[in-house]
């Protein structure tokens, strides 16, 4: 993967594409809805690259597991959490208790920005995962941005500097959205050590299992040391769930139960969608299937992108960012007029379009619409 950033020479000129990605004002613009999907087009009618879904589909355990389930659906699914809790918990090493499931993660997350929504700051990188911005911004918390830094990681020293006892969260997507970058694991367990005496930790892993370099890991140990970390993550990527909204975190049961508290209800997950997660997260063969297609697809994406002179930030996920040198919005909307949905990010004056790993297919049909374009 390296090879993107060394034919280009990359690294050399990242402080000028860093100071590019500053998220200015127009970063929010970039969630503007697909106008073409809001005159009701189907979305099969569409190229889908603008949400880092997995186009690889669902695991056929879990298929097989929601068709024998369906019978259920007159049921409360409380009994089933423990389940998943169980199957998560003896993974991860953890005792269950140290486990809460949502509908996808973006609803552990919002738990935890009203836990965090007091008098206070959040601390976030940027740019990072939009929806934590958004419903921050939404609930009215004070956000306090740090610019990545010159490798697209978090800048942990920047941000320690910062915390402060205004601190009540500090929020780390690692590997972030939407730069698809990791913060290496040395700097990031020594930032969560010291950063946790003074706020709770959240270390967003959304694409934790697509990750292959040695200098990421999970912060998860930090949170059997009973650090103030929180892991959170998801079934929407990797194992391909996205529209059956299911997620979790991963704490102290001290934090836990104060998230269970503020909880949206009392079973904010469906039982189709606990019994699609229990047999996917059980079928290895098929996580390990996708994870090998979405090597193959990234590299061919890679290699389109080089072909047509466009520089790209080597991606830990299931998504590309990618500069261009004209309007990236209007750019866009040209290839949203083709049907191929991507995102514009419109950061300090540079231009750069997100695009996720779709099917080879998919890819090649963007390609040819984008080299006609560029
Ligand atoms: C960093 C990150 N977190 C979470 C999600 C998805 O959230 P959820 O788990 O709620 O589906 C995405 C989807 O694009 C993402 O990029």
């Amino acid at each position: 993967m390296g090879y993107v950033l060394d034919r280009r020479q990359w690294l050399k000129t990242s402080a000028l594409a860093v100071a590019g990605l500053m998220a200015g004002p127009d970063f929010l613009a970039c969630r503007r809805k697909s106008s073409i999907l809001e005159q009701n087009s189907s979305a099969d009618d569409f190229i889908m690259l603008h949400n880092n879904e997995s186009p690889f589909g669902i695991s056929p355990n879990a298929r097989e597991s929601i068709t024998r389930s369906i019978h259920l659906s007159n049921r409360y699914p409380h009994g089933y959490y423990s389940d998943l809790i169980d199957l998560i918990a003896e993974r991860e090493n953890t005792p269950p208790d140290h486990i809460i499931l949502g509908a996808g993660s973006t609803d552990v997350m919002v738990t935890l920005i009203h836990l965090a929504k007091t008098e206070g700051e959040i601390l976030v990188g940027d740019p990072t995962y939009f929806d934590f911005i958004f419903y921050a911004k939404r609930s009215e918390c004070s956000l306090n941005k740090v610019r990545l830094n010159d490798k697209f990681e978090h800048d942990l020293e920047a941000m320690e500097k910062l915390v402060s006892s205004q601190t009540n969260l500090i929020y780390i997507c690692n590997p972030n959205n939407p730069t698809g970058s990791i913060t290496p694991k040395d700097k990031l367990q020594l930032f969560c050590e010291h950063a946790s005496k003074k706020a709770l930790v959240v270390v967003h892993e959304a694409y934790h299992e697509y990750v292959e370099d040695e200098a990421y890991s999970s912060m998860i140990d930090l949170v059997k040391q009973r650090k103030n970390v929180i892991i959170t993550r998801t079934f929407s990527k990797i194992f391909g769930l996205a529209g059956l909204r299911i997620g979790y975190g991963i704490a102290h049961p001290e934090i836990i139960k104060k998230l269970n508290k503020l909880s949206r209800n009392f079973a904010p997950v469906a039982w189709l969608s606990l019994k699609a997660a229990v047999a996917s997260y059980r079928d290895q063969a098929f996580i390990q299937s996708v994870i090998e297609k979405n090597k193959q697809v990234k590299a061919f994406l890679y290699e389109e992108l080089d072909k047509l002179g466009l520089c790209c930030i080597p991606s830990h996920t299931n998504f590309v960012l990618f500069k261009v040198d004209q309007d990236a919005s209007e750019l866009t909307k040209k290839l949203e007029a083709q049907k191929i949905l991507v995102r514009p990010f419109g950061l300090n004056n540079k231009q750069w379009i997100r695009v996720s790993c779709g099917t080879k297919q998919e890819l090649q049909t963007f390609i040819s619409s984008l080299a006609e374009l560029v």
